[in-house]
């Protein structure tokens, strides 16, 4: 209900700014500090996004709400809490970065909570998110939609990332309009949201194969959709954060506004990827495959340019593509 609502939101907001203050002003906080440091991420950034740090001991947000009088069922309900066999009830969040997530008003509704460990060393959940509550539904939810609304408006497009991560580190190059889901896919509700405040996505996922995957679910997704689609790959494997820290921030604003390929380049570009085209019956079967791409794009223009670009790419005449194009378009009708 309502007032349980509202109490929620308030807890949430609380201890965000516990967090908060932990990372910046105490000792406990300096190994989380450092680790933000060494990712480059800067004090101001810390600030905007409310980033913490839920240390090690599992009574510190316990302590923290002690006084607030409230029943083990609200107590438990409300997310930030686990409760072993014993009944005695703990930290769900414990060495951990912490970045808050909120609704579209802007209220922090949940947590994610990042081991301080490098990729290789993490033997849990790198990342761990607040359970569903009253408050909290992840499948409606955009991290770092509620700051971004009023760039995503400006720019007239939203940009998509995978992770929280590169949300930031856009924001720190000054890509103010990015968002990320909530470590699933994209959902059908997180697309009716975007849509109240944009018409145009661009998709700029992780440059790895299970981000080339992810990328094409959301185009799948997006079919058939009031958006216009454009798609950023990231190159060398690299996700949005590894890129903006290897090449800097002008690279990737230029590579945001540049090399954006529509969903069609980005499918052959990506099938290209799985052939092997010094051989001849490969080149064959990546055609077919190609062909059936462009034969699904309704602009005779986009269609004429990718056969045009293909006839280049693999050394074959334009009117033998134009024609095995005819054939596969016919046969599917
Ligand atoms: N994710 C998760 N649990 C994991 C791994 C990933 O929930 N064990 C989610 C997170 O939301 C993460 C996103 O999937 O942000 C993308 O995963 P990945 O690319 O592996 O993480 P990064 O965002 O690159 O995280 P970092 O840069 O902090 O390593
Ligand atoms: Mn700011
Ligand atoms: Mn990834
Ligand atoms: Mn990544
Ligand atoms: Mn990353």
């Amino acid at each position: 209900n309502n007032s349980q609502a509202t109490q929620l939101k308030n807890d949430y907001q609380t201890v965000t700014e516990l967090y908060n203050h932990i990372l910046l002003k105490t000792v406990v906080g300096e190994k989380a500090l450092k680790y933000l440091q060494k990712r480059h991420v800067s004090a101001e950034t810390i600030a905007h996004f409310q980033i913490g740090y839920a240390p090690a001991a599992n009574d510190t947000v316990v302590q923290f709400l002690q006084t607030s009088n409230r029943s083990g069922q609200e107590i438990i309900s409300s997310g930030l809490f686990a409760e072993n066999d014993q009944g005695e009830i703990f930290d769900r969040f414990r060495d951990r970065l912490m970045f808050p997530v909120t609704d579209q008003s802007g209220n922090v509704v949940a947590f994610s909570g990042r081991v301080l460990q490098t990729d290789d060393q993490v033997a849990m959940a790198k990342y761990l998110n607040s359970p569903e509550t009253p408050i909290f539904n992840k499948s409606k939810t955009l991290f770092n939609l509620a700051a971004a609304k009023k760039d995503i408006r400006q720019q007239g497009e939203v940009i998509l990332f995978e992770g929280f991560m590169d949300v930031i580190s856009a924001y720190q190059a000054g890509v103010l309009n990015g968002v990320a889901s909530m470590g699933t896919s994209l959902t059908d509700e997180q697309l009716y949201l975007l849509n109240r405040i944009t018409q145009r996505i661009v998709i700029c996922y992780d440059g790895d194969q299970p981000g080339i995957k992810a990328a094409q679910r959301a185009l799948k997704l997006l079919k058939n959709k009031n958006f216009e689609v454009a798609i950023v790959v990231i190159p060398d494997g690299q996700d949005p954060d590894e890129f903006i820290k290897a090449q800097g921030s002008a690279a990737f604003v230029k590579l945001v506004r540049q090399k954006t390929l529509s969903p069609t380049a980005f499918m052959i570009e990506y099938l290209s990827r799985q052939f092997d085209l010094t051989n001849d019956a490969a080149k064959v079967d990546f055609l077919n495959s190609a062909l059936e791409y462009i034969g699904a794009n309704d602009s005779p223009v986009e269609q004429e340019l990718y056969v045009k670009q293909l006839a280049q790419r693999l050394n074959i005449s334009v009117t033998a593509i134009q024609q095995e194009l005819q054939d596969k378009v016919r046969s599917q009708k």
